[in-house]
C-alpha cells in the first residue's frame, strides 16, 4: 500500500476512537512510560489494534497509544516505542510519528535512555539533547519522498527546537529539577558499544549514546513537527568503568529518575 494511505488509515482508526485533538506527542522511552497512566480522560488504544502498527518486542516498553489529558492539554502519548533493533524496517519505526503529524500534533517530547560519555554524569541524570550525531548507518527519509509528507532534502541545521529548550530550561530551574545538555550519538544495538566506540562517540562530539529516537526526530523535523528530547543517563557508556553494563542497571536508572522526569515533562507541557 501506498505509505500516504497507510497513514491515513491509521490515523482514521485512532481519530474515530479519540473525541479530541491531540497537538502535542509524547514518546516515553525505556522505564519512562508511566506518566502516560497519569492521562486524564485517556483513550488506551494497543498497538495491535491499529493498523500499521507493529508490535513492540522489548521487555519494559508496553505497547500502547493513549490519549488523554496531562495539565490541561490533550497529548497523544506513545508507552513505548518501536527500534530499528528489534528488526522493524526504519519505516515502521518511525510510522507512528507520520500517523501524529495527521493526528493534528506539532510539537513533540521525546525520552528515552542513554549511557553517558563523561565520568562526572550520574545514572539517573535527565539531558536536554540539543542535537544527535546519526551513527545507525540508516535514513528513514531513504526511498521516494512524498512531498505531501515534507522535503526532499529537509535541512538539520535546527532540529531541536530553541524555545520548546528554553522552556525546559526554564522549567527545570524552577521546580529544581537539574538538567544538563548535550549531545546524542545514535547507534543500532541491541549490542552495547564497544569502548573504543564510545571514546569515539566522545571524541566526535558526543555526551550520550543510546539506541533509538534519531530515526523519530529526523522524520518529526522532516514533517515540520517541533521537537524536545530529553535523554536519562541510565549508566556510564562501555569502558569508562571496569564493570560491564547490563539493561536491568539501565532500567533500574530510569526507574529512579521517574518523578524527576514526570515533574519536569508536566511543567513543560502546561507551558506549551
Ligand atoms: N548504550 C546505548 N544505549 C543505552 C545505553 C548505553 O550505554 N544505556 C542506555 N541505553
Amino acid at each position: 500500500m501506498h505509505k500516504w494511505e497507510a497513514i491515513d488509515e491509521a490515523n482514521k482508526y485512532i481519530k474515530e476512537r479519540i473525541n479530541q485533538t491531540p497537538t502535542i506527542g509524547l514518546i516515553l522511552g525505556s522505564g519512562l512510560g508511566e506518566l502516560a497512566e497519569e492521562l486524564a480522560d485517556a483513550i488506551v488504544i494497543p498497538y495491535q489494534e491499529i493498523p500499521h502498527f507493529v508490535m513492540s518486542t522489548v521487555d519494559y516498553h508496553a505497547g500502547k497509544l493513549i490519549v488523554g489529558k496531562l495539565e490541561g492539554k490533550t497529548v497523544v502519548a506513545m508507552q513505548g516505542r518501536f527500534h530499528y533493533y528489534e528488526g522493524h524496517s526504519i519505516e515502521s519505526v518511525t510510522f507512528p510519528i507520520r500517523v501524529m503529524k495527521m493526528l493534528g500534533v506539532e510539537q513533540l517530547i521525546l525520552t528515552n535512555a542513554s549511557g553517558g560519555l563523561h565520568i562526572d554524569q550520574q545514572p539517573g541524570d535527565l539531558m536536554l539533547v540539543t542535537d544527535h550525531i546519526n551513527l545507525m548507518g540508516i535514513n528513514p527519509l531513504i526511498g521516494a519522498n512524498d512531498e505531501r509528507l515534507g522535503d526532499r532534502f529537509p535541512d538539520m541545521s535546527d532540529t531541536y527546537c530553541k524555545s520548546l529548550a528554553q522552556l525546559a530550561r526554564k522549567v527545570a530551574t524552577q521546580i529544581g529539577v537539574p538538567l544538563k545538555e548535550g549531545v546524542y550519538v545514535a547507534f543500532t544495538g541491541p549490542s552495547f558499544e564497544t569502548p573504543a566506540e564510545v571514546r569515539m562517540a566522545r571524541t566526535i562530539g558526543g555526551d550520550a549514546v543510546g539506541m533509538s529516537t534519531v530515526p523519530e526526530v529526523i522524520v518529526a523535523k522532516h514533517a515540520g513537527i517541533k521537537v524536545l528530547t530529553i535523554s536519562c543517563i541510565c549508566n556510564l557508556a562501555a569502558g569508562i568503568l571496569p564493570q560491564p553494563i547490563t539493561a536491568e542497571e539501565v532500567y533500574e536508572a530510569a526507574g529512579q529518575a521517574k518523578e524527576n522526569f514526570s515533574k519536569l515533562l508536566r511543567g513543560i507541557v502546561e507551558n506549551m
